[in-house]
């Protein structure tokens, strides 16, 4: 594998929305990144991906952009931009942004100029199709609920939204819409951001011409994945966008891509792939099923351990993945990863240790580095997210009643990752001086930054300590690129695997429950890298795993 300058580094996710408030409006904004970059730097982070803050009517929270080339006023300026980009690098951070290209926002100039007249010119750049019985082209069903057509109003034509319906897919078969497109990566990679985390990106090769799939819920709809697992050439487009954009700027890609196919990997992410890296959303799949939200089953350790392995195991000699316990539209790791009642800083640290430990570039996402949690929404009415409400009425029409219905979507729903950021003990966490958008958990008072800051044994703490044995000079080079080979594999509740560089193995150890366990080493260990203990419990090669105990040892 060719070594790049991102290897070794350490990624942190921004909501921007969430994230620090520095005017009143209840909406966290640029100056409030500019004022964190030390605490993240800190924080020992090096890559900070920014989640949209494009103009954008918000209707998916800044994923249904109106003008690529502006800040939306709620977030900031462009110079506010430039500032960040500049107070980055003076500290060797990377301002890495969000590519949304699959869609743009009904508000974008080019939609409305569709809207206006769909036989001309920006007709094209959208997937419009006349219905003239009323007849949709195909029964797709659309992620947000609902089937992917929408009538223009007034006229018998109907445009395609895989999302939203205020997000219309861009026509990526049209070569005028990719030209623009990489004029617009150009443009900003050119303003000095080190690259970009791309959205949704699987959903632009669409299987032409429109037709059914088989439908599996009574609404007569069909899951996209069908359609998706039957296109073919996707990596037609992102060659061609990789060739004209990233790799002339030794550019950072990150793909959220999902339902690719297998022996399509190497072209992701090998050698010579279209991305630098995709995330693994192995974990964050399990359990789904076609009915819906409510329907679907929790993970269990041994579960979670699978799928970690799984994945690792496919890009073992191919490429890079990123690593996530969570992101903005997940519920908190901590929450979904951790058996219910076992969520204590010891297994938020666990978890946090196998993160780190597995291979791959780490991405922690604001808020994972203090522990915090899902909040528990005390009703709909509480939810903004479109993906909810969407799962709610799902449940809903399934038969279960609205307090069931709100506790199945709870457990998934996206806003639990984005409640405010919770900076201190203060007034709404610290985040805000006005109202904030969306309800702060109210945990805040325990679980915050400022008192993790000080306190020394807390979650945050910790990570600091994954991050710094990440690039301790002594370890780096094998936690980077060192092989990983499980260990005790089949054991229940136990997520162990060794990291082999050139001239040194390291030992992970996590006891993925409450009760304590035994392991027996194959060789002593030399040194205790990492332990979320006090002590460690180890006697010569014997040791006594307690409760969520993790250690990572040098062999
Ligand atoms: C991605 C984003 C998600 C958004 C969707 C549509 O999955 O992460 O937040 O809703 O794309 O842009
Ligand atoms: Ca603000």
């Amino acid at each position: 594998m060719q070594k790049k300058w991102w290897h070794g580094k350490v990624a942190y996710q921004i909501y921007p929305k969430s994230f620090y408030d520095t005017n009143g409006d209840g909406i966290g904004d640029l100056r409030g990144i500019i004022e964190k970059l030390d605490y993240l730097k800190d924080l020992g982070v090096d890559i900070v991906w920014i989640s949209p803050c494009y103009c954008s009517p918000l209707a998916d929270q800044g994923y249904d952009i109106s003008d690529y080339y502006k800040i939306d006023p709620r977030f900031g300026t462009m110079e506010d931009m430039d500032e960040l980009i500049k107070e980055a690098k003076k500290r060797d951070m990377y301002i890495v942004l969000d590519l949304v290209v699959n869609h743009c926002s009904d508000e974008h100039e080019w939609f409305r100029k569709a809207l206006a007249d769909p036989e001309g010119p920006y007709g094209k750049y959208f997937y419009i199709e006349e219905c003239k019985d009323g007849t949709l082209p195909c029964n797709w069903r659309s992620y947000f609920g609902g089937p992917v057509w929408e009538q223009i109003p007034g006229t018998d034509k109907y445009y395609l939204h895989v999302f939203h319906k205020k997000q219309p897919d861009l026509n990526w078969e049209n070569p005028e819409v990719r030209r623009e497109i990489y004029k617009m990566i150009n443009w900003w990679l050119d303003k000095g951001i080190a690259g970009f985390r791309i959205d949704a990106i699987i959903n632009i090769k669409k299987a032409l011409p429109f037709h059914d799939y088989p439908s599996d819920r009574d609404d007569g709809l069909s899951p996209i994945h069908l359609m998706l697992q039957e296109a073919e050439g996707v990596l037609d487009f992102l060659h061609e966008m990789a060739d004209h954009t990233f790799k002339p700027h030794n550019a950072f890609s990150v793909g959220e891509v999902f339902n690719e196919k297998p022996e399509e990997l190497p072209e992701f992410i090998g050698d010579d792939g279209c991305f630098s890296t995709m995330f693994d959303f192995n974990e964050t799949i399990f359990g789904s099923s076609p009915r819906g939200w409510y329907d679907s089953t929790p993970i269990t350790p041994d579960d979670y351990k699978r799928c970690c392995f799984e994945s690792q195991r496919k890009v073992e000699d191919v490429g890079f993945l990123s690593n996530i316990i969570e992101n903005h539209d997940e519920p908190r790791g901590v929450s979904r990863y951790i058996p219910e009642g076992d969520c204590n800083d010891y297994s938020k640290k666990m978890l946090g240790t196998i993160s780190f430990m597995l291979k791959g570039l780490p991405f922690l996402y604001q808020g994972q580095e203090i522990g915090m949690e899902n909040i528990t929404f005390q009703s709909i009415d509480e939810v903004d997210d479109v993906s909810t409400l969407d799962e709610y009425q799902v449940a809903l029409k399934a038969g279960l009643t609205p307090k069931e219905a709100l506790k199945a979507v709870n457990r998934l729903s996206r806003d639990n990752a984005r409640t405010p950021f919770q900076w201190s003990a203060e007034k709404n966490a610290g985040f805000t001086s006005g109202t904030p958008w969306l309800r702060v958990n109210p945990n805040y008072t325990e679980i915050n930054a400022a008192g993790e800051t000080a306190r020394e044994n807390s979650v945050l703490n910790y990570y600091k300590k994954l991050t710094a044995l990440r690039k301790d000079p002594a370890y780096a080079d094998t936690i980077v690129y060192g092989r990983l080979i499980p260990f005790l594999e089949d054991r229940h509740n136990l997520m162990a695997f060794f990291r082999k560089g050139e001239n040194q193995t390291l030992l992970v150890l996590a006891n993925y429950q409450s009760e304590p366990q035994h392991v027996t080493l194959e060789t002593p260990c030399r040194k205790i890298l990492l332990n979320n203990y006090e002590d460690a419990g180890i006697k010569d090669k014997e040791i006594v795993l307690k409760g969520y105990q993790a250690l990572v040892l040098e062999m």
